[in-house]
């Protein structure tokens, strides 16, 4: 596994020992299928090769020691100590809620979590919808997974990851972050039905290339803001159930069956559900574009996806507007939209790899002249989900 030069020095360093093992877990784009996972419906999220990667040693004291080495923080907690957070209680530091919150989950489950000492670095960008977060937590189920040799597969440790966000974190977020660091396959995006949790990687087609590119732009009260859209998704399920008894997620409403119904919802709430029962739709359709080699169709539903994101669901801002339209008119586009939950962040786009500089540049340009922002770009690849190394004999 290649790990940063800085992570086992800093370890030794401050430990005078080396670590146990080391893991890496990535972040993700998501290219299609965007406030699906909490409705039921397909995603198709690639694992990306920007990752967070620890080193670490079990202990005997029941304490979990972690250095954040890229904010130079560090904070000890008690493992038997830890419990979910009360409605509306913060806990800080907020970094360390990720690592503390994968720990309650797995004690949860009924598994004994051993004391850990960890050094931790990332580079993925923080806040920018590239699930940085999620790569933490499954870095450190990981990690005490290969400590405590437990027979876990990776979407049963993705789903205690969750756990961990919604319930300790209290961001009531959907299981594509976790499914996607834990399971990604190289130069493959992952097709994953998030009401069977079925999945299977879909090759990306030869030549293409994925660009991300990062308005600067944090996300602000994005918990908040997502907790609220997802509370529209099952108001409106509440209400359509009227119509259609049963009804379990709007990922069992057909866009006829919406069509007939959604007069009856108030506008906000009928907004947010047109945008995730045509987004389910677009998903299945996208499959089959790619099935037969269709880019260009493809790339179309990605500018669909951003559309109803901006004008349905609302979650974009006018920097990622830019990002997509600027793209829209560079050599090489397929495809843009902006990526993961929105508010802020980046914007995925699907291109022609030969055409790559010439876009970065233009994509880069273009942004400053219109936002007088600097965009960073990243030419990035489907990367391989989580891996643990034992580094001792
Ligand atoms: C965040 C959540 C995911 C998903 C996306 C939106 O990244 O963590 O579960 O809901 O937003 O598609």
């Amino acid at each position: 596994m290649d790990i940063p030069a800085s992570l086992v020095p800093s370890f030794q360093q401050i430990f005078e020992h080396s670590p146990a093992l080391v893991a890496r877990a990535p972040g993700r784009v998501n290219l299609l299928g965007e406030h699906v996972d909490y409705n039921q419906g397909i995603v198709l999220p690639a694992a990306i090769n920007r990752a967070v990667y620890l080193a670490a040693s079990p202990t005997s004291d029941g304490l979990l020691t972690l250095h954040a080495l890229d904010l130079n923080e560090h904070i000890t907690v008690r493992l038997d100590q830890l419990e979910k957070p009360q409605p509306g209680e913060v806990r800080s530091p907020g970094w360390a809620a990720y690592p503390c919150g994968v720990a309650w989950a797995l004690q949860q489950a009924g598994l004994a979590v051993t004391g850990m000492e960890v050094v931790y670095t990332s580079d993925v960008p923080i806040g920018s919808g590239l699930s940085s977060s999620a790569a933490v937590e499954v870095a450190f189920a990981a990690a005490w997974r290969a400590l405590g040799g437990w027979q876990m597969d990776n979407l049963q440790l993705a789903r205690l990851c969750q756990k961990a966000e919604n319930q300790y974190v209290g961001v009531a977020s959907g299981l594509m972050d976790q499914f996607a660091s834990a399971c990604g396959v190289q130069g493959h995006a992952l097709l994953f039905d998030t009401r069977s949790l079925e999945w299977r990687p879909l090759e990306l087609p030869a030549g293409t290339a994925i660009v991300v590119a990062d308005s600067g732009m944090r996300r602000t009260l994005a918990g908040s803001a997502y907790n609220d859209r997802r509370a529209a998704c099952e108001k409106a399920v509440a209400l359509l159930s009227v119509y259609k008894p049963g009804l379990q997620s709007l990922r069992d409403i057909s866009a006829v069956e919406f069509a007939a119904y959604s007069v009856m919802l108030p506008d906000e709430v009928r907004r947010r559900a047109e945008h995730v029962v045509k987004e389910i739709l677009r998903v299945e359709q996208a499959e089959q574009a790619l099935a037969t080699g269709n880019i260009q169709s493809f790339g179309g539903m990605m500018f669909a996806c951003h559309k109803s994101l901006r004008d349905l669901y609302e979650v974009s801002i006018p920097e990622l507007d830019a990002l997509v339209e600027i793209a829209r008119h560079l050599p090489g586009i397929y495809g843009a939209r902006l990526t993961g939950a929105g508010f802020g962040g980046c914007t995925v786009n699907l291109i022609d790899a030969s055409q790559a500089e010439a876009f970065i540049q233009g994509l880069q340009a273009g942004y400053e002249q219109h936002t007088g922002r600097q965009a960073r770009v990243y030419l990035c690849q489907a990367s391989s989900g989580v891996e643990t190394e034992s580094r001792r004999a």
